[in-house]
Order: C-alpha cells, then sequence, then structure tokens
C-alpha cells in the first residue's frame, strides 16, 4: 500500500505553487525587454510608423515561422477580426469553427456579419473533428476556422482535403499554439491566415497584442489595411480616399518593444516547455490507469500551452470527481471542465443570437437561417471537456516540478487502484 493522501490527511506531495505565467515566476520576462522600451520611450516614438520595434518584430516573426507577411495587432481576438475581414465574405455568409475556444474566435465572425457553425471536437484533444466539419458544410459556408487547442495542431492534412474539395478558406486560430508543428508544418502556414494571441497566458507575452499572417500578398494588404483604418500610407491614392470601413488595430511601439524581445526567445522558451512537459509525459506513461496526453500521429510538435491527460476510471476504480479532488489535495494544478464545462454554443451571446440591439442580426433571415445550436450534438466536446485535466505549461516549469508532479499523479493512481 502507498503512502496516505493528503485529501486523508496524509503528506501532501507538492510543499509549494507551481510557476503560473500571470506572474515572473513561469515568465521569461527581464532586461532585454526592458532595454528595447527604455528605447522606445527615450526615442520619443511611440506610434508604430514612427519607431521601428513593431516592424522589426513583424520581420522576425516572419522568419520565426518561415513565412512571407506578418501583420502586427493589438490582440489575438483582434487578428481573427482582421482576418475574417479580409475575406471579405457576405453578411449571413457560414464560418464552421470549434465549440471549445474563448470569444475571441467568435468575435471576429460575428462582427463581420458572419454566423458562427459549430463542429464537434476529438473527446482526447478538444480539437476540431474533421468528419464533423465535412457535415456541418451547407452552400452557405465560406471558411473553416480550426482552433489548435492547448498548443497541439487540428487534424490539418484532412482539414485542407475539405477545404480544397469544399472551396472554402482556413484560418488558423494559433492563439494557444505559437511553434506548434504538424507533418514538420508550422500552424497559421497551412490555411489562408493565420493569427495569434500575445495576451499575457501565451508562450510570448506583452499583456495583450496579436499577430495575422499570410503568404498571399493581397491578404496581407488588406489586413494592413483593415487594421489602420484603411488609411493609405503607401500613397497610393490621392489624400483622404477611404475604401472600405476598417478599424484602428495599430500595436504601439511600447508593446512591439516587448514583444520582439519576446520573439528572440520564442525557440528557447518551447523548448523549455517541451523540456518539462516532455518528461511529464514519460512519468505518466509509467502509471497505469493514466492516459498521458493524446497526440495524432501527425503532432511533431506540441507547444504546451496546456498539458491534458486523462483517467482511466475502470482501471483505477475511482471516478474522476474523485481523482479531481486527490491531485487537487496534492497541490496538483489541474482542472477539468476546460472552457467553462461546456461547448459555447450554450453562451448567451451565442445561443440565443446577441449582437446587434434587439435584432438576431445576422443570424436571422434575410441574412441567416436562424441556425440552433444544442448541446447534446457535440458528444465529442462534451466528454473531452469533462474528462480532460488540463493544467498551464510556463518556460519556467523545470525537470524537477515535472517530477513532482508525476510523483503526486502517481501516489493518486496507485492509491485507488491498489485499493479496488
Ligand atoms: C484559442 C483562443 N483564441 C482566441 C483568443 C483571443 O486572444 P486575445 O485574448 O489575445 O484576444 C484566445 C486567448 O485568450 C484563445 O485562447
Amino acid at each position: 500500500m502507498g503512502e496516505e493522501l493528503a485529501i486523508n490527511g496524509g503528506p501532501k506531495t507538492a510543499t509549494e505553487g507551481f510557476p503560473s505565467t500571470g506572474s515572473a515566476s513561469g515568465r521569461d520576462l527581464g532586461d532585454e525587454e526592458i532595454a528595447l522600451v527604455t528605447e522606445v520611450i527615450r526615442s520619443g516614438k511611440m506610434f508604430r510608423y514612427s519607431g521601428t520595434m513593431v516592424e522589426q518584430f513583424e520581420k522576425e516573426y516572419a522568419e520565426f515561422l518561415g513565412i512571407k507577411y506578418v501583420q502586427a495587432v493589438t490582440s489575438g481576438s483582434a487578428s481573427l477580426h482582421t482576418a475574417v475581414a479580409t475575406l471579405q465574405l457576405n453578411p449571413g455568409d457560414e464560418i464552421i469553427t470549434s465549440p471549445v475556444t474563448d470569444m475571441g474566435t467568435y468575435i471576429g465572425i460575428v462582427q463581420c456579419n458572419c454566423i458562427p457553425i459549430f463542429a464537434d471536437c476529438d473527446k482526447l484533444t478538444l480539437n476540431m473533428n474533421p468528419e464533423s466539419i465535412e457535415q456541418r458544410i451547407t452552400d452557405r459556408t465560406r471558411a473553416i476556422l480550426v482552433v489548435h487547442l492547448f498548443g497541439q495542431p487540428c487534424r490539418m492534412d484532412e482539414i485542407m482535403d475539405i477545404a480544397e474539395r469544399h472551396d472554402l478558406f482556413v484560418v488558423e486560430d494559433c492563439a494557444q499554439a505559437h511553434g506548434a508543428t504538424y507533418d514538420g508544418q508550422q500552424v497559421g502556414t497551412f490555411g489562408e491566415i493565420g493569427c495569434f494571441s500575445l495576451q499575457q497566458s501565451k508562450q510570448i507575452t506583452a499583456g495583450d497584442g496579436g499577430l495575422v499572417v499570410t503568404n498571399s500578398e493581397e491578404l496581407y494588404a488588406r489586413a494592413r489595411d483593415f487594421h489602420d483604418k484603411y488609411y493609405d500610407r503607401a500613397g497610393r491614392t490621392e489624400g483622404r480616399i477611404v475604401e472600405r470601413i476598417g478599424i484602428n488595430y495599430r500595436m504601439n511601439e511600447v508593446t512591439g518593444a516587448v514583444a520582439l524581445a519576446q520573439c528572440r526567445k520564442l525557440p528557447s522558451i518551447l523548448e523549455r516547455r517541451r523540456k518539462s512537459a516532455g518528461r511529464l509525459v514519460e512519468l505518466l506513461e509509467a502509471v497505469e490507469g493514466i492516459n498521458p496526453p493524446y497526440m495524432y500521429a501527425k503532432t511533431t510538435a506540441h507547444s504546451w500551452w496546456r498539458f491534458a491527460f486523462t483517467i482511466d476510471e475502470e482501471v483505477l476504480g475511482v471516478d474522476r470527481d474523485t481523482f479531481a479532488q486527490a491531485i487537487g489535495a496534492e497541490g496538483m494544478p489541474f482542472a477539468t471542465g476546460y472552457g467553462g464545462g461546456t461547448p459555447m454554443v450554450a453562451t448567451p451571446c451565442i445561443a440565443n443570437h446577441v449582437a446587434y440591439g434587439d435584432s438576431e442580426f445576422p443570424w436571422e433571415p434575410p441574412y441567416g437561417r436562424d441556425p440552433e445550436y444544442n448541446v447534446e450534438e457535440y458528444p465529442g466536446t462534451v466528454g473531452g471537456q469533462q474528462n480532460i485535466f488540463a493544467s498551464g505549461g510556463t518556460e519556467g516549469h523545470t525537470l524537477e516540478h515535472a517530477e513532482i508532479i508525476g510523483r503526486g499523479i502517481k501516489k493518486v493512481a496507485d492509491y485507488y487502484r491498489d485499493r479496488k
């Protein structure tokens, strides 16, 4: 018999907290960022079209990703809004996306007067399921907006094949997946446009910030113009002739300075995340009844925004809620119920079609077909949200942290299995 569980009064496995992306404990922010921010302040050039930081950041991120064009914006949500805007779709057009994500994935769709339609997810990853995407395509569908959840790419070979056969655009929400690769290819480079976030919890951060990436010169030009009120700074037109409604999503130079320093650290940040997560995978593989993070056969590099595992309740002889309470008492930083525990189709603004005044525009006729969203249609998503235990990875996690987490989970798993 193993050690007594902390939940039963035994010794707690983790006597201290773990690094967090919410503070210096889990972040690599320091002298490099301070030096570049200081340079901006001393220069007096805070605006991106006066200074050089944002432009340099775009250039270096493009090199990191191996893509032609990068447009910095103010957030991941802004990048997704900009990306959808570049497709120049019509009101009521449908975009198939994921029911497990941040609101930022949907805001841009609805701001462009398009309608989100949801595919179910794979239960073990909470990434969109290609078969379900194909089932939800109608003659109104124009694009697929994939979300690479937790830092693992979606099944992009199958999704790109569907998009090609149905003549659909693909936008990639890579907010959680800087540096992830599928079959050796970086996320953000599969579809027409990729979107990234620099919000506090992401692999690199400037507090807030975002990126739109593309290999298309035309889409890049649209993104650049849209994010800057559709002003023509290159002098293509005379005077203030504005061809379309845009917005102001310009990144400022202070944010650009932090983002540039973070971009230079990205390979090393990813290496550190992969090292500790890789060790934890090894440790959990050795525990009967614990399923380490599920990887698609073609996932070549996970970027570990979240570390997600499941348990086999029958093998362990314990239900997941009891297991969650027991590992929580051991100080293990895992939670079930990612994304609020239910698919986002149930969140009021989506379920009730609330965006513009008292109307249900764009969902209602004459533009939309008033789609109904029923939670019962997302069994993989609900199953995954209930079963997956997820914890945030950080660049501050060391091999020692992995050992402690591995020990805590093993202790609880062994305890229940032995008493079955
Ligand atoms: C999958 C996903 N999409 C979009 C966003 C929106 O990014 P931001 O918070 O930078 O607007 C986030 C971040 O929270 C996210 O995790």
